[in-house]
């Protein structure tokens, strides 16, 4: 089997496969929150950033080859997330301690894996639209990171409820409709798209704060241990390739 070196251990690959796949596939996990083995991948976070051979690559679109030298655990490649990582947090208005998805959300997750301890550059504080004109579906857009996982996830139901609009820092998720409302698309509180997002952007309502504080999803587990055990399974299906 082809194979390629990651922080020196041999990562074996099946052809087609990305480097993120196949060192998914290994247990090795590379932080991402764009990419979901469900899904395309979008490339857009860079959270998943390794040195290829000298050069930064996104591990979640860079296909795995034979004689690659990746370095994921670097302290500077480590450094560059974190700074990715803060950047996100001061883009949007990310309100940790009343946010109802905190001790679930994966970008604050990150945050811990990566030891951030403060938002490093000042904060841009945008002005972003809530939308709760849906019944069963609250849009926090302060929250939204941009990953387009409900895009993808809508588009893979025939929907196509989200998109994302713009460029840079001028991005913003725009919903399908004539009024621009989510309460004007057929989105179901059932979809997938109202589920996938990994931070409290799309929360489906009744659902807040129902897993008390030391019952969350990261409360116990690292973001790391958790991504392994959930997504690790799912690595292969893209490829038709069989779950562990
Ligand atoms: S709403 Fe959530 S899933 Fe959709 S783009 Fe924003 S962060 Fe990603
Ligand atoms: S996980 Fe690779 S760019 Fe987002």
């Amino acid at each position: 089997m082809p194979h390629f070196t990651l922080d020196g251990r041999t990562i074996p690959f099946e052809p087609g496969q990305t480097l993120m796949e196949a060192a998914m596939a290994a247990g090795v996990y590379i932080p991402h929150l764009c990419y979901h083995p469900d899904f395309e991948p979008h490339g857009s976070c860079k959270l998943c950033s390794v040195e290829v051979n000298g050069r930064i690559c996104s591990a979640c679109t860079f296909p795995a080859a034979e004689n690659q030298e990746v370095i994921s655990a670097s302290e500077e490649v480590r450094h560059l997330r974190l700074r990715l990582t803060q950047m996100l947090f001061v883009e949007g208005n990310h309100l940790c301690p009343s946010c109802e998805a905190s001790g679930s959300c994966e970008l604050q997750a990150t945050g811990y894996y990566l030891g951030m301890t403060d938002g490093h550059f000042s904060h841009f504080f945008p002005r972003r639209e809530i939308d709760a004109s849906h019944p069963e579906v609250l849009l926090d857009r302060d929250r939204c990171i941009f990953c387009a996982l409900c895009v993808r996830a809508s588009r893979d139901e025939g929907k196509n409820v989200f998109a994302l609009s713009g460029r840079g820092i001028h991005t913003r998720l725009v919903v399908n409709s004539p009024s621009g409302k989510l309460g004007d698309t057929d989105l179901e509180a059932t979809d997938r798209a109202a589920h996938i997002c990994p931070v409290g952007a799309i929360l489906v309502r009744g659902t807040a704060f129902r897993a008390p504080i030391g019952e969350r999803k990261y409360d116990h587990r690292t973001i790391a241990q958790v991504a392994l055990e959930e997504e690790r399974p799912l690595v292969g299906r893209q490829h038709g390739q069989a779950e562990d």
